[in-house]
């Protein structure tokens, strides 16, 4: 295994800034925390991941693999509502659990997430009288607490603040705090954002966000079975908003208060689950490779026991796909859960609503006489495929930021070519000699093309070395030009972004040239 090449995470935040991927949400009103918005070439590359997440999931599913029983995998898309009956928060588990314990600051009023706290104790187990320091992973209360307890302690070792009993919290000096003891007992803080539904605004009008798409795809398998021929087993795509009031969110997009997600339920038979969980660790890994996570900063991570979810307690487990983020290296960070559910969630809603969610497969129990069979009815268990759109975008940034001091563009994004938001730009050398009017309708003719797959440009302003290195710091992974020899010769030259190398093609040749690149990413 090759060692992490740690990228910095501020200039790759800059470079997303700059070239109008992502901005802070409200910035003129000074922001708001957990919220950012897509500028032009951000909300392309977004549409053209969720686009190729579709593809591949709900057009295509799996490339056209057979799933473990042998057979093409079958998924269909449902696109529900964003606001539910608040019964199925309640039936989810998420209202009286979707919380995490939190930790306030008397002092300085900040809140932590309580299994985010961590302390600088004495190696020694002594404190001769003296604080232990608590900060919170990757801000900077770690560094600044580590100093404090370096001076204090000599060597110092990190344990969890849940280590410490709460009787002698009275020694624990907080992130940014003047006097020890102002940290509260932990206390629970639902994620789920509230709203009203109609104008009465009552306690009985209150209404959730929903904090995952999942729960609009069991509250509806009733209806996709009862009004489609889906057949068990196959997945239910979806892919949207998701709202949770995190805590603490930061780490650019990776921890936002609203977010996208690409989300597959994947219903079989309890007996089946076992193999398609396996299936679908197997080919979420492979997609993400397929996208350019394809090196060490990608892996596969089985949760341990006591990690589990409620509804995967049961199961057969549940594995995250992960990237090595900048932020987090050299560890990982969650991009894509999968879960086996059990049938938890269908069995909750059943339970909840009333409504009988079995499902009568006829191709299963007794064999009867006449060569046909009894049937059997059964809760399908799940497999959960959970992605998030917004870290997807994230790691293909990270993992596509170059730096390379030797080229006109020190900054680069190395994105594939299905990724990129612009897919080629067009240039004439110079804007005069009957160059322009050449690559105007050059650049016309690829658009009439290309503009499904995404954007075509055309540039005439700088000297081109400026304007190839502006095209690759946003990723575009082909640049054509009309020079000199382009109208005597009916010829460009195509440069790949990668290589900075230039290869002469015959104008009739380059819709040609570019479709056979762009299909084979
Ligand atoms: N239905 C299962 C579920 O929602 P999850 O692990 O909580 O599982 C799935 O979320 C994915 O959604 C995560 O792997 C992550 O990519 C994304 N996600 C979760 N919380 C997020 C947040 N606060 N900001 C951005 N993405 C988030």
């Amino acid at each position: 295994m090759t060692a992490p090449v740690s990228k910095p995470m501020d200039r790759i935040m800059a470079l997303a800034k700059r070239r109008g991927f992502i901005y802070q949400a409200s910035e003129i009103y000074g922001g708001q925390s957990g919220f950012w918005d897509y500028g032009p070439l951000g909300a392309q590359l977004k549409k053209n991941l969720r686009d190729a997440w579709w593809e591949d999931n709900v057009l295509n599913p799996c490339g056209g693999a057979l799933g473990p029983d042998g057979e093409p995998v079958r998924m269909v898309p449902l696109d529900t509502s964003i606001i539910q009956h608040p019964r199925v928060w309640e039936a989810s588990g998420h209202v009286a659990g979707f919380s995490d314990p939190m930790v306030d600051c008397r002092e300085t009023k900040a809140r932590y997430r309580y299994d985010h706290v961590q302390v600088y104790a004495p190696a020694s187990g002594d404190r001769a009288g003296k604080p232990v320091f608590a900060f919170v992973g990757d801000t900077p209360s770690e560094a600044k607490q580590k100093k404090k307890a370096e001076k204090a302690f000599g060597e110092v070792v990190v344990v969890p603040l849940s280590s410490i009993p709460q009787g002698d919290w009275g020694h624990v000096l907080a992130p940014d705090a003047e006097k020890p003891g102002s940290l509260t007992e932990p206390r629970s803080f639902n994620l789920m954002f509230r709203t009203y539904v109609g104008a009465t605004a009552t306690e009985n009008d209150i209404a959730y966000l929903r904090p995952e798409t999942a729960q609009g795809i069991f509250i509806q398998f009733k209806n996709v079975i009862d009004t489609t021929r889906v057949k068990v087993p196959f997945g239910i795509a979806q892919v949207g908003k998701a709202f949770r009031n995190e805590v603490t969110p930061r780490n650019f997009t990776f921890r936002s208060r609203e977010f996208e997600q690409m989300e597959i339920e994947f219903f079989c038979h309890p007996d089946q689950a076992r193999d398609w969980y396996a299936f679908w660790r197997e080919q979420r890994m492979k997609w993400w490779q397929g996208l350019g996570l394809a090196g060490d900063n990608l892996q596969l991570r089985v949760h341990d026991s006591d990690e589990l979810a409620h509804y995967a307690k049961e199961g057969a487990g549940t594995a995250d796909v992960e990237y090595r983020f900048p932020f987090t290296a050299p560890g990982f960070g969650e991009l894509e859960g999968v879960a086996h559910r059990s049938n938890f969630d269908l069995a909750q809603h059943q339970k909840h609503s009333k409504v009988n969610l079995e499902y009568f497969d006829a191709e299963r129990g007794e064999l009867l006489p006449n060569g046909g069979r009894r049937g059997e009815r059964y809760l399908p268990h799940v497999i959960e495929p959970s992605a998030g759109l917004d870290r997807g975008v994230l790691a293909i940034l990270c993992e596509a930021y170059t730096e390379d001091a030797s080229r006109a563009s020190p900054e680069f994004l190395k994105l594939s070519p299905r990724l990129a938001p612009i897919k080629a730009a067009v240039f004439p050398l110079v804007n005069k000699d009957g160059m322009p009017e050449i690559s105007e309708k050059l650049h016309a003719d690829l658009k009439r093309h290309f503009w499904r797959r995404g954007l075509v440009e055309h540039d005439v302003k700088q000297a081109i070395g400026k304007r190839y290195a502006r095209m690759d710091e946003v990723g575009c992974p082909y640049c054509i030009t009309v020079d000199g020899q382009s109208a005597a010769e009916q010829s460009v030259t195509i440069r790949d972004r990668d290589t900075a190398q230039q290869q002469r093609v015959a104008m009739d040749r380059v819709v040609a040239y570019l479709t056979e690149r762009l299909d084979s990413a």
